[in-house]
């Protein structure tokens, strides 16, 4: 596909995440490069994901699982529902163009996050990036979060109810955030935390988001499964995370 037919092709498709296709051709990413780029880096940067098995949850236009294996990740299989369903999103048709154009191959299915595990073996990696709040029931989803990860589970949310020290979250019946009928939960931090201990994560590390206009709202978590080694969770304390 030449330059010009593959611009053509993206300014076809509405774009959650940017990503480079080819030098010139960045996808106009609701999440601009600055954002993909803080986010790749929080999440990524502490890992070594050579070799690595990884599954994306809600994987959208594809961005974090094509960045996956540009890491090395020997493994990545991208899922998604909502959004590629979507009759305007149109998300998977986004998802395939990217993978195209970037020659990467990830896996794909089409899975609800609800449906796991899904009869799924588990992946040494599982990404639950911007997921948890749109889940009406999301408690169900992080106990199967367990059974789908064999090291890390890397969690991204918006959070609430921070001056709250109990687990707690703050339910959104209508549009309340981001004038959006599909955002639920407002977590705080403890209560994120004892989902992940209760779902067998026996280390659970929190950071806020790396960019400082969203760091009041939103939090990731890396969340370790017994067989993971020290030497894995050691790099996300040297950076920062607790
Ligand atoms: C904010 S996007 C996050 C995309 C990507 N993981 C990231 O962090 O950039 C939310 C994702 O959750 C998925 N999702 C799953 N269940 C959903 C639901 N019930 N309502 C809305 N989105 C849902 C969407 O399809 C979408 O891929």
């Amino acid at each position: 596909m030449d330059d010009e037919t593959l611009r053509a092709a993206v300014a076809g498709h509405h774009w959650f995440h940017s990503i480079a296709l080819r030098p010139g051709i960045v996808t106009p990413g609701v999440k601009t490069p600055d954002i993909m780029a803080a986010e790749e880096e929080a999440l990524f940067g502490p890992l070594a994901l050579g070799g690595l098995s990884v599954l994306d949850i809600g994987a959208w236009n594809g961005g974090f699982s094509l960045a996956a294996l540009r890491r090395g990740a020997a493994r990545v299989l991208a899922t998604d529902s909502f959004t590629w369903d979507h009759p305007w999103f149109r998300g998977r048709a986004a998802f395939d163009l990217a993978c195209a154009a970037t020659g990467l191959v990830p896996e794909a299915r089409r899975l609800d996050p609800t449906e796991l595990p899904a009869g799924l073996e588990p992946f040494d990696v599982t990404l639950f990036l911007g997921v948890f709040y749109h889940l009406r029931d999301p408690i169900p989803v992080v106990a199967a979060l367990g059974e789908v990860t064999r090291l890390l589970c890397l969690l991204e949310t918006h959070e609430d109810a921070a001056e709250h020290e109990r687990p707690a979250m703050v339910f959104y019946p209508g549009r309340e955030l981001a004038d959006d009928p599909t955002s639920w939960w407002g977590p705080n931090p403890p209560l994120v935390r004892a989902l992940l201990a209760q779902a067998g994560f026996d280390r659970v590390l929190r950071r806020p988001h790396p960019l400082p206009d969203v760091a009041p709202s939103r939090g990731m978590y890396a969340a370790f499964r017994p067989d993971a080694p020290v030497a894995m969770v050691q790099p996300f304390r040297d950076a920062g995370w607790s």
